[in-house]
């Protein structure tokens, strides 16, 4: 039992949709959560950069004495390396395994696809996880650097004509392709799966990283002894690099029914002081 709170980062806002899973599935643990709202998008920059902030949101996770540190996000997930990883005082998990395992126990057809950010699908990560349980499974990668900048600016409403003109020119060569699977690579792309789904039909099986990372960590949790025991009344403390315009309006979007009824509390941070 440890009644220390669980770190999540992101580059941003996007983690919180695993904030969202994790309070669905753990509603009694308290939560530390750090967006790079100062320096998102990490999904374009080069490795050392995203390795760095890494790094440094670790630390700051570190410095709030957490129990247990999950990197929402695919690109740092992507990127940040395992040997590192394992040498942090609390244990550590990406997106990308469970994600890829997911993936491979839905598929029917052995085809799956991915999507992420630039840095992530350069990676190959998921795909590397997918190879290794299902050397035979035919994988399709694409990478979709429009839809974090669409979700941030709000256009996530069902039938947005710009999101669905995007969503199109990005999947059209996967569904072409006939995956009957599809990774949501990215944990900003949650806000746009009902959009994602209608343009890839009710056959092809979506699965969201955020919330199949959410249920494992809740496992790995268990497993470790790291629960709190407590099964309601959990807390959540934001931290951001850059108080966005609108945060409010961001945080509720991407938090849903978490979100409490007035303002999302959130304190800035000097990131780059860690
Ligand atoms: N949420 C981040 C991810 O899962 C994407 C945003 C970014 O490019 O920083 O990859």
């Amino acid at each position: 039992m440890d009644t220390r709170p669980i770190g999540v980062f992101d580059s941003g806002l996007g983690g919180l949709t695993a904030v969202r899973q994790l309070r669905r599935v753990l509603p009694g643990e308290d939560i530390v959560y750090f967006g790079d709202t100062g320096r998102v998008p990490y999904g374009s920059r080069g490795r050392d950069v995203i390795v760095q902030y890494a790094r440094q949101d670790i630390r700051f996770l570190l410095s709030r004495d957490v129990k247990f540190v999950l990197a929402a996000c695919g690109t740092v997930s992507s990127t940040y390396p395992p040997e590192e990883a394992a040498r942090l005082p609390v244990p550590y998990t990406g997106v990308v395994g469970a994600t890829a395992r997911a993936a491979v126990q839905a598929t029917r057809n052995g085809k799956i696809g991915i999507i992420g950010t630039a840095a992530t699908v350069r990676s190959g990560s998921y795909a590397a996880v997918i190879r290794d349980i299902c050397p035979d499974a035919e994988i399709f990668a694409r990478a979709c650097p429009l839809f974090v900048p669409l979700v941030e600016n709000g256009y996530v409403d069902a039938g947005n004509p710009v999101t669905k003109l995007v969503i199109a020119e990005y999947l059209q060569e996967l569904r072409d392709n006939n995956v009957d699977t599809l990774i949501l690579g990215c944990t900003h792309y949650p806000l746009i799966k009902r959009m994602i789904g209608d343009f890839m039909g009710d056959a092809v099986t979506l699965i969201d990283s955020g919330k199949v990372t959410a249920q494992a960590t809740a496992a790995a949790l268990d497993d470790l002894g790291l629960l709190n025991g407590r099964t309601a009344g959990g807390s959540a403390q934001f931290f951001v690099s850059d108080v966005p315009y609108e945060f409010a309006r961001q945080a509720r979007m991407f938090l849903g029914e978490y979100a409490g009824s007035g303002d999302v509390p959130v304190e800035r941070i000097a990131i780059e002081s860690y």
